[in-house]
Formats: structure tokens, sequence, C-alpha cells
């Protein structure tokens, strides 16, 4: 008789597995498909929060909060799986047995899932003895999330202040006609690295571009056959034109950090914002100080850039950030702040998804940067562009943009002012 009804009693609880599912009140679970909505009447209790904080109700395993908050790439406090991972001396003291020894099949995998297991593989590469880690969907989120928001308003929104200003204020024209005598602005060397430096930087940032969106515009364009050779050059030109992007920022450093040191014309035309508040031309000497941000951004930048660059060039070799990290909780500054504490034990395939997250956002901001610069050298201001083109600017020009420059040129090197050359 016990059996047809026990048999009763299982076809039930099948028949309503919906029943069981639990539903957090805090956190909102990934979408649910096809299953039914639970009606509230049936829902299980929601757990306590002494029972999600103690984890008594799982015997120390993750709650569903656990799981849930995961999913959400929400942190989770695992400390206490993460510290039992492994064979104890205390464990040979009490004598308890587990089906391995001293040592059981959950700590075991504990080790291998929180990267604490001493183990042996073939492949002897850096990352090769991590053989779990649950960063992967975290970066794979920011990656196709929140970067490309973030490098698609801030390009798309400078492009648009460029034009709005363009529209508003036109192109900067010079207050009297040019002179038709000239002044060498530039020598060939200091064209040849800006030139190595402007094109290297923009093959960079087109192929950088076209592997953070291309999948996203050209795969549902043109397919995923034709979009994978475009993606495999993209990505070779990207790594051996880093080469000449670094170089010729060494170079740019050397010729003109001289020349882009501040000093106290630079406040001056800072107050005047370069002239666009209180009419005329702020004095300025060889680089304003406008022209000095722009310096200065591009060696700050190009160097974070071409060092998180080099980070994935060579695969976990070069792991910045969990030093980094140490470094900054060693100043004591974050507790000071009553911040947390940055994490310095990374895996290295965190070191790599930081450094390429870090890339990314600091080559979009220095991209950013460089539309305004190229604007103003270009459409934005008359005469501007011979300087690098030509290599030389008209008297009047200089006069305007950069008295004082011409003023130390007339007085120490004439030669260098020459009758019109077309
Ligand atoms: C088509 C692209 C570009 C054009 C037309 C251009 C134009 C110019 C011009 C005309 C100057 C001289 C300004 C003067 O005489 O006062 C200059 C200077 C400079 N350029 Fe470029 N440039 C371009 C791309 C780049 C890129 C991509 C970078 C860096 C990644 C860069 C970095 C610099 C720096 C650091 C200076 C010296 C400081 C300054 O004038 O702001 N340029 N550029």
């Amino acid at each position: 008789m016990l059996r047809p009804i026990a048999a009763a009693l299982l076809a039930l609880a099948l028949t309503g597995p919906a029943a069981a599912q639990y539903v957090d009140p805090d956190v909102t679970a990934a979408p649910m498909g096809s299953v039914p909505a639970v009606p509230e009447t049936e829902r299980a209790p929601a757990l306590t929060p002494d029972q999600e904080s103690t984890r008594a109700s799982t015997g120390g395993a993750p709650t569903l909060t656990d799981i849930l908050r995961r999913q959400k790439g929400l942190p989770v406090d695992d400390s206490d799986r993460r510290a039992d991972t492994a064979f104890q001396d205390d464990d040979l003291a009490t004598g308890a047995m587990g089906p391995q020894g001293n040592f059981s099949d959950a700590q075991m995998w504990r080790a291998l899932r929180y990267d604490s297991a001493d183990i042996t593989t073939v492949n002897n590469g850096p990352a090769a003895t991590t053989v779990i880690q649950d960063g992967g969907m975290t970066w794979l989120n920011w990656r196709s999330g929140p970067l490309r928001i973030f490098a698609g308003i801030a390009l798309l929104g400078s492009l648009a202040l460029l034009i709005a200003f363009y529209l508003f204020r036109g192109r900067m024209r010079l207050d009297h006609p040019p002179t038709g005598r000239r002044i060498v602005r530039f020598e060939a060397f200091e064209r040849f690295g800006h030139w190595l430096l402007a094109t290297s930087f923009i093959i960079l940032a087109v192929t950088g571009l076209l592997s953070l969106f291309g999948r996203l515009f050209f795969i549902p364009l043109f397919g995923k056959q034709a979009f994978a050779p475009v993606a495999g050059a993209a990505k070779w030109t990207h790594d051996n034109i880093s080469w000449a992007f670094m170089i010729s920022l060494v170079l740019i450093f050397v010729f003109w950090v001289r020349n882009n040191l501040p000093d106290r014309t630079d406040l001056t035309w800072l107050k005047r914002a370069g002239g666009m508040f209180g009419g005329g031309h702020p004095p300025a000497k060889k680089f304003n100080a406008g022209q000095k941000l722009i310096f200065w951004a591009v060696i700050v930048f190009g160097t974070t850039i071409s060092l998180s660059g080099l980070s994935l060039l060579f695969p976990f070799e070069l792991n910045l950030f969990g030093k980094t990290f140490g470094f900054i909780n060693d100043t004591g500054i974050l507790q000071a702040l009553n911040l947390p504490a940055l994490p310095g034990d990374l895996s290295p395939q965190a070191e790599m998804a930081l450094s390429q997250i870090w890339h990314a956002t600091m080559s979009i901001i220095l991209t950013a940067i460089i539309f305004f610069h190229i604007y103003l050298g270009t459409v934005g201001m008359e005469g501007a562009f011979d300087a690098m083109g030509k290599g030389d600017v008209d008297e009047e020009w200089a006069r305007e943009h950069h008295n004082l420059w011409l003023q130390k040129v007339a007085a120490e090197k004439p030669e260098k002012i020459k009758e019109y050359r077309a």
C-alpha cells in the first residue's frame, strides 16, 4: 500500500519542479526563457539573510544567491572554500580519512578551481598550470558591453563636438595678410618623427577599432568567411606597426621635450584659452600651452598604451597589474580613503584581461584627443598644416600664434627666415 502512495507523491513532485524555484528579491535572475513564471503563492520562501551569509542551508557550498550573483558578475564571498583546498597538517592529527587519504576529492577540485593546486603539466607555459579561472566571462562582458559603449560615445562625441565647433567658429584665419617671408618651423628629421608617429597611430587606431567593432558590423554585412581574413590581416598589421609607433614616440619625446616643459607663458595662454576669451593672441613660445598638453597626453597615454600592448604581444610575460595593485595597496592610500584593497594576486589570464581593457580604454581616450589635434592641424587653423607638411610657416602666422618663438629665431638664427618659397 505504501508503494503506490510513494509513487503518486514522486509523480506529483516531478510534475511541479517550477514550485522549487527560488526567487531572490535582491538579485534579478537572467531571463528564464520559456519557463513559465511561478505564481507568488507557489514560490519557495526566500532564504533569510542569516542562511545566506552562513551558508548553513547548503552545508558550506555556494548558495543560490552566490550563483545568481556570479552570473551577474557581482562579487561572491568564497573565502571559506578558497581556504579549504588542501591537505592540512592537523588533518593527520585528527586522523580524518577521506576517499583519497587525508585529501578529499572536493578539496582537490577546489584547489583546481582556485588555482592553488600543485599540478604538473606537459606544457610549461606561464599560464599552463591555471586550469580553471572564472574571469573570462567578466572580461568578455566588459569588452563587448561597456568598452564598446565607451568607445562609441568618446569617439562619436568628440567628432560631434568638433563639427559643432567648426560650424560655430569656422576656420581660424590670419588677422593680417601673409608677408611672404617664410620661417623654418620643423626640420626634416622632426617631420619624419611626426609623420611616422601619425601614420602608425592612424593605422593602429583603424585596425584596433576593427578588432573591437568589426564582428559587430562586418559579420552581419559580409559574413564570417569574408571577415576572417580581414580580422587576421588587421591583427597582423596592428601587432607589427606597433613597433613604428613605439620608436617614433621615443623620437618625438627626444626632439621636443625641451620645448614642452611648462613655464609662466602657459598660465596666461590657458587663462585666455588661447585667445578665445579677451580676443587677440596670447604670447607663446615654440609650443603654446594647448600644444604642450597634447604633447604630454601623447607621451603619457602613448607610453601606457605601449606597455600594455607589449604585455598583450608577449602573453603572460609582462604582468603589470598584480604588481601595480600590490604597490598601490602598500602605499596605504586606499586604507586612508576607506577603500577596499586591490587584488594583488592575479591569475595570468586576469592579467591579460586587464591589459586588454586598459590598452583599449587608453587608446580610445588618446584617439579622441588626437581628433582635436588633427582638426587644428588641418581644417581648423589656416596655415598650420604647412608647418608639418612643408616644414615652414609664414612670418605673419608665426607672429600671431608663436610671437616669442619668432623673436627668438629672428635674434638667434636669422638664416631660418627666408623669402617666399612656393
Ligand atoms: C593627419 C594627422 C595629423 C596631422 C595633419 C597633424 C598635424 C600637425 C601639425 C600641423 C603640427 C604642428 C603644429 C605647429 O606647427 O604648431 C603637429 C604637431 C604635433 N603632432 Fe600632429 N598631426 C597629425 C597626427 C598626429 C598624431 C596621430 C599624433 C600622435 C599620436 C600627433 C602628434 C603631434 C605632436 C605631439 C605634435 C607637437 C605638439 C603639437 O603641435 O600639438 N600628430 N601635428
